[in-house]
């Protein structure tokens, strides 16, 4: 089967840093791909080269089989890829609504008087479908989601991917900050969302979200791939050791 995403021999140079090294790495539909990698590793530049971020130094994309250049962050969109930030997942001083229609607003025109209250209603009924169909639960859909908890601006979030039909969502630390419940929740959403078809890029530093959740784990070290391996033959004491010391043979580094 095609990848969706096919990355090859894929650089980034922040002046003198090399933060990636040459990583290829197959994105598939319907599965769950742990990125993981200690601080500095690559994976936030990684992401940011997949959404439209960062422009590669160099090497080749390939999009359901076809080369891209995901020159911009609405580039990535238009291809089906959303990412949800950490912290930039959502405007706070929006309500649910308007967060999951940002700069995709329905159309009636001129928002003025009654048609702008048409187009708040068919925004906040879609919102309704969308959370009951993913079994979300918030406290109000007309209120700003900085009174959210953390868990809920994530839902939030992941619904939005899954309203506009995404077929790559990436998720970056996404249980960083919630409560249990909340955490468990989000795993639940990002499996469903890999029981949809949907491919799911999960980076995490925790390794039992990442056993919980992931089909596949990638770990980055100084901005190369390390290892690649299938969830189910991995241990944690294997994951922890990779992330520590990447797969360096012994005499790899004198050779720079
Ligand atoms: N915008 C930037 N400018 C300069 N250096 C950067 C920038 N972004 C990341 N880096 C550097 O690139 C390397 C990889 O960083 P990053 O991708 O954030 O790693 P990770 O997300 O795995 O912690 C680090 O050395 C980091 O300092
Ligand atoms: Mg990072």
């Amino acid at each position: 089967m095609t990848p969706f995403l096919e990355i090859r021999g894929l650089y980034k140079r922040f002046g003198s840093v090399q933060a990636l090294a040459g990583v290829d790495l197959d994105i598939h539909n319907g599965e769950v791909l742990g990125l993981l990698g200690d601080n500095g590793a690559g994976k936030s530049t990684l992401i940011k080269t997949i959404s439209g971020v960062h422009k590669p130094t160099a090497g080749t994309l390939r999009c359901e089989a076809r080369e891209v250049a995901i020159s911009s962050p609405s580039v990535a969109r238009s291809l089906g890829i959303e990412t949800v930030f950490q912290d930039l997942a959502l405007i706070p001083n929006l309500d649910a609504a308007a967060n999951l229609f940002i700069g995709r607003e329905l159309s009636y025109g001129p928002f003025k008087g009654l048609l702008r209250v048409m187009r708040d209603k068919a925004m906040e009924d879609d919102l309704r479908r969308c959370l009951e169909r993913l079994d979300i639960h918030i406290p109000s859909l007309r209120m700003h989601v900085d009174g959210f908890s953390g868990g809920q601006r994530q839902a939030i979030a992941i619904a939005r991917a899954i309203r506009w039909k995404a077929k790559l969502v990436i998720l970056d630390e996404p249980t960083a900050a919630l409560s249990v419940p909340e955490q468990r929740k989000v795993l639940s959403l990002t499996r469903q969302l890999a029981s949809e078809g949907i491919a799911v890029i999960y980076i995490t530093h925790n390794i039992l979200d990442v056993l919980a959740v992931t089909d596949r784990i990638v770990i980055l070290h100084r901005g190369r791939k390390a290892a690649e391996l299938r969830t189910k033959d991995t241990t944690e004491h294997q994951i922890v050791s990779l992330i520590m010391g990447g797969a360096r043979k012994p005499n790899e580094e004198l050779k720079g």
